[in-house]
Formats: structure tokens, sequence, C-alpha cells
């Protein structure tokens, strides 16, 4: 099984940023445990700041891979060319936050995404990549 993790923009700085709300662990440390733990889905990772560099990257796995994982971080709330993309393509779409984005201001609590993935998975910290995971493997 084939799965592509996608984050978006700001997510470079994991650990880094804003450590209250997103915790102290790297992006990079995380999915190494995440490889690790399982070992039988090939698990790829594609991380960018840019929307157009997030929509080529859906285009061109979107057909091949099992499952997209995606953080679209702050593009969540604005972008209509990722959620068009994800659309358009033929992969079990899961969409992940690491906060409750809900109890976080009004902007946030507005998705274009939600609407074209299978499933929404937020609140639990990195630990929601891994419970998305679960979803798609599992179904
Ligand atoms: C986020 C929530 C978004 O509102 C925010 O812009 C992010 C990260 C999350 O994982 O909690 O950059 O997607």
């Amino acid at each position: 099984m084939k799965i592509l993790i996608i984050n978006g923009p700001n997510l470079n700085l994991l650990g880094v940023r804003e450590p209250d709300i997103y915790g102290n662990q790297s992006f990079d440390s995380y999915l190494e445990t995440l490889k690790k733990k399982y070992p039988d889905v090939e698990i790829s990772y594609f991380q960018s700041n840019g929307e157009g560099a997030l929509v080529d990257c859906i285009h061109e796995f979107g057909f091949s891979v099992d499952g997209i994982i995606i953080n679209a971080a702050a593009y969540t709330h604005t972008s209509v060319a990722i959620a068009d993309a994800l659309s358009a393509i033929t992969a079990t779409v899961v969409e992940v936050h690491i906060s409750n984005v809900f109890k976080r201001e009004d902007f946030r609590h507005h998705s274009f995404i939600s609407p074209v993935v299978q499933g929404v998975i937020g609140g639990f910290g990195l630990k929601s990549y891994e419970l998305a995971l679960n979803a798609i493997v599992k179904q």
C-alpha cells in the first residue's frame, strides 16, 4: 500500500513553530517513527510552502498512490485550487490538522478541502497523521 503525506505552508517549521500549539517534535523525526511502526506501508512525504507546488504534487501522485494524507495548513482555509486538485484525483484523501481548528479563530473553521475528501482528523497533535494512516490502511 502506498501513502503520500503532503504538508503545506509553515509545517517545515514543526518543532520550532508555536510549540504550545504544534508541539516540540520536527516532522522528519515523527515521520521516521511512523515509517518504522508501519514497515509494510510505503510512506512518501512532500512539503511545500507554495500553493502551485502542492497542486502539482497532487496531480503527479494522486492517480498512483492508494491514499493521500494532506495537511494543507493555512491553504485549507483559502485554496480553491487545492480543493479542485483533490477532486480530480483517484486516491483516497484524508485531511488532517495537528490542532483542533474549531477551538481556534473563526477563520480556521472553514475548510475548502473538507467537502472533497473522504474524512477529516484533527486535534490529536502529530498523532492525527497516524490516525489518518490507519483510516486509509484499514478501510
Ligand atoms: C493547521 C491548522 C491551520 O489553521 C494552520 O494554518 C496551520 C496548521 C494544523 O495542523 O493544525 O498551519 O493545519
